[in-house]
């Protein structure tokens, strides 16, 4: 199956720290990959490196086959592809739909079409009812549907999820699942960091693992989940020596 999103050989330091070292991996079109790993193991780096927003010191990513060379991330939206971020900070003195309207002037000077395109997106993550509040009252869980809105306003190709259930409240976990679904469903492919890794598993075709800005492990859900290295690194070295 054609690759829509391709990284290869992505390397990114801090000064001395090796955020990412050498990672690679294909997107294939409409597929939901999931990624997993401990704190500290470079997966928000390389969402950051796959929009433009990291520079790194290696390697490349392609879209659709060609490569986005040195492009910004605004670039890089309009292109097709985004991300969601794992704090979103929407403009706090606007409502959510001029948030979302801000967004969608990405791929638009029309600001009456923004708006448009903004409550329909605002509408597909379940937000409607919150159009003209003012984001500041904003939960947690609102503000992640928000960030989604705002991404799904440039109509991507490529999705890139950061956490998007981070401080969702239990209960609504399977509305957001459900609703990421729903966006694959309609096309666009889907890649998400998660630490829930239930319900990361309950919607992935396939896992990423990483650790230590290394990919580790790459397959079907419960194959990663299973893999040793990827158990040694959430638990700790010194818990599996014992
Ligand atoms: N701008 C930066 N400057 C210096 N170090 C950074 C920068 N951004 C991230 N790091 C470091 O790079 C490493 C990878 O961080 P990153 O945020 O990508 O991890 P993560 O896998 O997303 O972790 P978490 O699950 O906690 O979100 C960490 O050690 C982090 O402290
Ligand atoms: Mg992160």
């Amino acid at each position: 199956m054609e690759a829509v999103l391709e990284v290869r050989d992505v390397s990114v330091r801090f000064g001395g720290l090796n955020a990412l070292s050498e990672v690679s991996f294909a997107v294939r079109r409409n597929e939901i990959l999931g990624i997993v790993g401990p704190n500290g193991a470079g997966k928000s780096t390389l969402f950051g490196v796959i929009c433009g927003d990291v520079p790194r010191n290696t390697g490349d990513v392609l879209l659709s086959g060609k490569s986005l060379g040195t492009r910004s991330s605004h670039e890089i939206a309009r292109l097709g592809l985004v991300r969601t971020f794992q704090t979103p900070r929407p403009f706090s003195s606007m409502s959510f739909v001029e948030n979302a309207t801000i967004a969608a002037l990405t791929r638009t000077n029309d600001v009456r079409a923004a708006r448009v395109e903004a409550e329909q997106a605002i509408a597909r993550v379940g937000l409607s009812h919150c159009l003209d509040r003012p984001s500041s009252g904003a939960s947690t869980g609102q503000r992640k549907r928000l960030d989604i809105a705002r991404a799904l306003t440039t109509r991507p190709q490529v999705l890139l999820l950061d956490e998007p259930l981070g401080g969702v409240d239990p209960g609504s976990i399977a509305e957001v699942l459900d609703m990421l679904r729903q966006i694959r469903d309609q096309g666009t492919t889907l890649v998400v960091i998660e630490h829930n890794l239930e319900a990361l598993t309950g919607i992935a075709d396939r896992l990423i693992a990483m650790t230590l800005g290394r990919k580790i492990a790459d397959g079907p859900a419960q194959e990663v989940m299973r893999d040793e290295r990827l158990i040694r690194a959430y638990l700790g070295d010194d818990d599996v020596a014992a």
